[in-house]
């Protein structure tokens, strides 16, 4: 089983930007534990960032003709807004889990709107790097249901 992790716009400053909300892990610390997890579970893990918009679709169509099983996202701020991450995803066939590091609904009113939460599988927020473990749980759990 293969599962891709999606990590969008300005998440490489992770361990750098508001540790209050985001904590101190480094997006390479984040990955290490995703990737560790991924060996316990017995499924490959792979990972990915970027902050172009454009990029990020590019890897989201190279994910359907891979066919992976699952993938896990955190689209940043895209999350609110982009109409273009969220078409790609949904050529997805493949179960899709959205996470994010801190609690967008207990934060500003753009951060309570996600233009991909209805195509996902579901939502977790607000774990720090748990939602992110979390998310990758819940991704091979539901994709070893559905084959
Ligand atoms: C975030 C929440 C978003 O609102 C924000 O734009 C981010 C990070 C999170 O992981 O908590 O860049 O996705």
């Amino acid at each position: 089983m293969n599962v891709l992790v999606l990590h969008g716009i300005n998440l490489n400053m992770f361990g750098k930007r508001d540790p209050t909300q985001y904590g101190t892990a480094t997006l390479a610390d984040i990955d290490a534990q995703l990737l560790a997890l991924g060996q316990e579970l017995g499924v490959a893990v792979e990972t990915f960032q970027t902050n172009f918009e454009g990029a990020m679709c590019e890897r989201i169509h190279q994910a359907h003709a891979d066919q992976v099983d699952a993938v896990v996202i955190n689209a940043g701020a895209w999350t609110h807004y982009s109409y273009g991450i969220r078409d790609a995803l949904a050529i997805l066939a493949c179960p899709i889990v959205e996470v994010h590091m801190s609690n967008v609904h207990a934060r500003e009113p753009f951060r309570h709107h996600s233009v991909i939460a209805d195509i996902a599988q579901g939502q977790i927020a607000g774990f720090g790097v748990d939602s992110y473990l979390l998310g990758l749980r819940t991704a091979v759990n539901h994709a070893r249901k559905a084959n």
